[in-house]
């Protein structure tokens, strides 16, 4: 069972491991670096160190007469080696009769040249030996005792050296082991602490209610890996409330504007029942009934419809169009009502194609044209028009009146906005719907409006 099966290891435990490896491998590159380092400064300087001596054995026994003042003055040669215990120093005479010997060398030094007398020892003339434990080095040069040559053997076992290395080697692993681990903690501390802002974010997203939205990440002193996801979860938090409010705001609006026609449809009904009443009375009862279950239709049909939109369920069914046919028929709808309001009615139309959806084209001017009319007093005109703009078709429902006032203009697209409560019978949502219909057409709606002459315009993007 591997522990990606499991639960996946926490971001600050992998941080931490992390950290812990690149440690340890940085600590054992530079770890084998000081190894190789003192290791090779150690062999040159002992080496060095072993020609100095066999010179100087060398210029000793160039003082003394004969071979046989060597061993007369062997206690000088082996002055010279005081203090080094590892030193083995033989000399030979020409014959091979041994005329002084410090001490035995753990195995027998192998047969290597000698250096000629004349000639100073270099570096090269050390070979390497074997002795019983590590390596060892050796120089054999011939020396001259007065006319009598002989040969200076000095070997060195080097075990106590390697003895030294294998305890710093092990100094360095114990500091390795050490090091990394308290990178491993301290890499866990820091990552923990500053999972901090972190830990924060989820307090505060746990702490968010559909009643309780207000609540926002401070993001100017998180870190700027953190700064971006603030912003993103703050961006989020503010479509989330608007969203909540405009429900709220539209269920409070929907309730209280479907009250107002259900109270009406109830007192009227509860006045009605009191006392029996002639058939007249029931039928007129039943009439203005009539009017107000209409209103409430209208009202709930508008209200799916801009939800509908809201949440993109309404797909647009774009037509070719002749712009002139589709406001005639428009036109002669509403004739009778213009009739009726003594309001007159006209249609100024450039023969013109578009591409738009019939249905929602209608009911967007449609809804200007109920506006229009019930603004319009009696001897009025309203005028639907449409002519090629700049960038498409331009539709335009004008009418004469006392125009809007302009503390209102800028609200009345908004849901549920009434300019004067008192004239429109309606719910506030038809210049809503007609705005959400162009935008949906990717067009727009502006009202132009004094006294005199109030002027909507639907502008239809070329497509
Ligand atoms: N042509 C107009 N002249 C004067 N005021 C207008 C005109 N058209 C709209 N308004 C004002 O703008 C307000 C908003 O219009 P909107 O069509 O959204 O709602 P409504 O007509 O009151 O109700 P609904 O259309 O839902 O039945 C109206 O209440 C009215 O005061
Ligand atoms: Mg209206």
């Amino acid at each position: 069972m591997s522990w990606r099966r499991g639960r996946p290891l926490s971001l600050t435990l992998r941080v931490a491991l992390l950290l812990a490896a690149v440690s340890v491998a940085s600590f054992l590159a530079v770890g084998a670096y000081l190894y190789h380092t003192l290791q090779r400064q150690m062999s040159s300087r002992d080496d060095v160190e072993l020609i100095v001596k066999a010179d100087q054995v060398r210029h000793l026994i160039a003082g003394m007469p004969s071979a046989e003042a060597v061993r007369r003055e062997a206690h000088a040669l082996k002055d010279t080696l005081y203090g080094h215990n590892d030193f083995m120093l033989r000399v030979n005479a020409a014959d091979g009769k041994p005329l002084l010997q410090t001490a035995v060398t753990s195995r027998p030094l192998p047969q290597v040249d000698s250096v000629p007398a004349q000639r100073a020892l270099t570096l090269d003339d050390i070979h390497d030996w074997q002795p019983a434990s590590g390596v060892g080095r050796m120089v054999r040069a011939t020396g001259q005792a007065g006319a009598d040559p002989v040969q200076v053997t000095l070997a060195r076992e080097r075990s106590d050296r390697l003895q030294v290395l294998r305890v710093y080697a092990g100094d360095l692993l114990l500091a390795l082991g050490g090091g990394a681990l308290l990178a491993t903690l301290l890499g866990y501390v820091i990552v923990h602490r500053s999972m901090r802002q972190l830990r924060s974010v989820v307090a505060k997203a746990n702490d968010i209610s559909t009643s309780r939205m207000n609540t926002r990440l401070s993001v100017q002193d998180a870190p700027v890996e953190l700064r971006e996801l603030g912003a993103a979860f703050n961006a989020m938090l503010n479509r989330l409330e608007d969203g909540v409010q405009r429900l709220s705001g539209f269920a409070a609006d929907l309730a209280h504007d479907m009250r107002t026609p259900l109270n009406t449809l109830m007192m009227e009904t509860q006045v009605a029942l009191s006392r029996a009443r002639t058939v007249e009375e029931y039928q007129a009862l039943l009439a203005s009934n009539f009017e107000e279950y209409e209103r409430l239709s209208r009202m709930i049909d508008n209200t799916l419809f801009l939800a509908r939109v809201d949440n993109a369920q309404l797909a647009l069914k774009r037509e070719p169009l002749d712009l002139q046919a589709e406001l005639q028929r428009i036109h002669d709808y509403f004739e009778f009502l213009a009739d009726d309001a003594g309001v007159r009615l006209g249609v100024e139309a450039e023969p013109l194609r578009a591409s738009i959806d019939p249905v929602l084209l209608q009911r967007a001017v449609s809804n200007l044209m109920a506006n229009a009319l019930a603004h319009t007093p009696a001897g009025g005109a309203v005028t639907l028009s449409a002519r090629q703009g700049e960038e498409g078709v331009e539709i335009a429902v004008a009418n004469s009146g006392p125009g809007i006032d302009p503390a209102h203009l800028p609200h009345i697209f908004d849901r549920y906005y009434r300019a004067d409560q008192a004239r429109s019978a309606g719910a506030g949502l038809g210049l809503s719907i007609v705005r959400a219909i162009m935008e949906l057409h990717g067009g727009n709606i502006s009202v132009a409006s004094q006294p005199g002459l109030t002027t909507f315009s639907l502008r239809f993007k070329k497509i």
